[in-house]
């Protein structure tokens, strides 16, 4: 509406503008004529027999135009205006100035009727024997004329503004209407899905082409429904494994208190029946059970300790040369009783790495415990150190000519409680996933190869001390 109205008074002004300014244009020379046509000046004073029926004649021919002349300083000597009194004695020179010397200028000047009214002119100078006398000054809209035209252009510009008002309310409407329909189109779109997914739909997401707040609204809620589903994933999968968890718990646990309750109420029962031999026999099953529940309980508080989120690495610079040389001497005896022959290459001189002691030293007594539990008897067993200067890492393997294991189970016994088939020893399974936690937690990888019958090598890096 208002633009409306703004609109039709800036085209009326205009439409006017334009007219007067095409009619000093069209008029131009309009007083120079009438300068040239009669003699203004007689003797010296003007020349008022032959001006009035000189001005007479021009108004017949024109009525919308008032012809003055006007001496040197603007003063009016003469006029034929048939309509009204003229009010002012004197007209500005500036205009008339301006109107002689710039003919491409659009300009107004003084209309003698209507004291500080500007009309469209025609200007001339008035000669008599070469001396300059004075002015013609033509007002080119008489007073009669302008009011018929503002009246037209007041007219048309009425009748044009209420036409603009009604295209431009018709306008507003249809693209409100469009814009109400997009908007409730896309949200319908949007709530729909929202309940669908509400409901348990979890695969209900928003579809979009366009770009725009909607697209963004929508891509909001499919990045929050992935978002949520992935949550739920996760929790279920913790859920299975806390299942998992409990079941290989209690059943791990099971066996050896089966055994201990059983050999110890025997050992009640029949008291001042069993002979010193089978009372000790006795003994040792509850020793050994009860150390088998103390590694198990040992082993879940390590690794549930490993995977908790707060975890820290205690790291220092140390041998690992002297750490190897130690272990392999705590289990040089085991290795012998089963006449495994236990190595350990390139320990000559010191390599020091950058690790957690405690952790690292955890690493190798599960490696080498699976070595030998899984390498019979006169087979071997050996521990190769490489430094590799060039990348800052020491490598280690520890491999084994042992049973090996088999191909399709090798991508899972890092999993915890993995037990290969077939596997009869004793173990929960958690070990190798110890390992590989606390690898991790330094950075780095754990590999493993092996095969049937032949023997199994597992590999990883260490940082070299700086
Ligand atoms: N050097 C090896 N040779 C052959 N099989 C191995 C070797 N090391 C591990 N395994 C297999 O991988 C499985 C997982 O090993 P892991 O150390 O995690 O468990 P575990 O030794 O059975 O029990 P735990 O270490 O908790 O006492 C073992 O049960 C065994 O079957
Ligand atoms: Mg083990």
């Amino acid at each position: 509406m208002c633009f409306a109205v703004m609109y039709i008074y800036i085209t009326r002004d205009a439409s006017i503008e334009y007219s007067q300014e095409t009619s000093q244009r069209l008029n131009r020379k309009l007083a120079d004529r009438v300068a040239h046509e009669t003699e203004p000046f007689k003797d010296g004073v003007p020349n008022e027999e032959e001006l009035e029926h000189f001005f007479h004649n021009v108004m017949v021919i024109n009525p919308s135009v008032e012809v003055y002349l006007l001496d040197t300083e603007g003063k009016i000597l003469s006029y034929f205006a048939p309509f009204g009194e003229v009010k002012l004695e004197q007209v500005g020179l500036d205009p008339i100035h301006t109107f002689i010397e710039d003919t491409a200028a659009f300009i107004k000047g003084e209309d003698p009727r209507n004291p500080g009214v500007y009309k469209v002119f025609s200007a001339s100078q008035v000669y008599a024997d070469d001396i300059h006398m004075g002015y013609m000054y033509v007002i080119l809209a008489s007073q009669e004329l302008a009011t018929a035209s503002e009246s037209l252009a007041s007219g048309f510009g009425w009748s044009l503004a209420l036409k603009s008002i009604f295209v431009t309310l018709v306008l507003t409407f249809l693209v409100g209407l469009l814009i109400i329909w997009l908007l409730t189109k896309n949200l319908n779109k949007i709530m729909t899905t929202v309940s669908e997914f509400r409901e348990g739909k979890l695969d209900a997401r928003i579809k979009t082409k366009t770009r725009g707040e909607f697209s963004d609204l929508a891509n909001n809620f499919n990045n929050m429904a992935d978002t949520i589903v992935e949550n739920i994933d996760e929790l279920k999968s913790v859920d299975r494994l806390r299942k998992e968890l409990i079941t290989n718990v209690s059943h791990d646990l099971r066996t050896p208190l089966t055994a201990i309750h059983g050999y110890a109420e025997t050992l009640l029962l029949m008291e001042g029946q069993l002979d010193e031999k089978q009372k000790k026999e006795y003994t040792e099953v509850i020793l050994s059970s009860t150390k088998r529940v103390i590694k198990l309980v040992d082993d879940l508080f390590e690794i549930s300790k490993l995977e908790s989120d707060h975890i820290q690495t205690n790291r220092e610079t140390f041998s690992i040369s002297q750490m190897l040389s130690d272990i392999i001497m705590k289990y040089e005896l085991l290795a012998k009783s089963k006449s495994i022959t236990l190595t350990i290459e390139n320990v000559e001189k010191d390599v020091f790495i950058y690790a957690d002691i405690a952790l690292i030293d955890r690493v190798f007594q599960n490696l080498l415990d699976n070595a030998l539990k899984h390498t019979p008897h006169g087979e071997s067993i050996s521990v190769v150190i490489d430094e590799n200067k060039s990348n800052g890492m020491v490598s280690i393997k520890i491999q084994d000519t042992g049973v090996g294991i088999p191909k399709d189970e090798l991508p899972f016994i890092f999993d915890r409680f993995k037990k290969i088939k077939g596997n009869t020893k004793e173990g929960s399974g958690l070990g190798l996933a110890i390992v590989k936690k606390i690898l991790e937690l330094h950075e780095v990888e754990i590999n493993v190869q092996s095969e049937l019958d032949k023997g199994t090598a597992f590999s990883f890096d260490l940082p070299m001390a700086k």
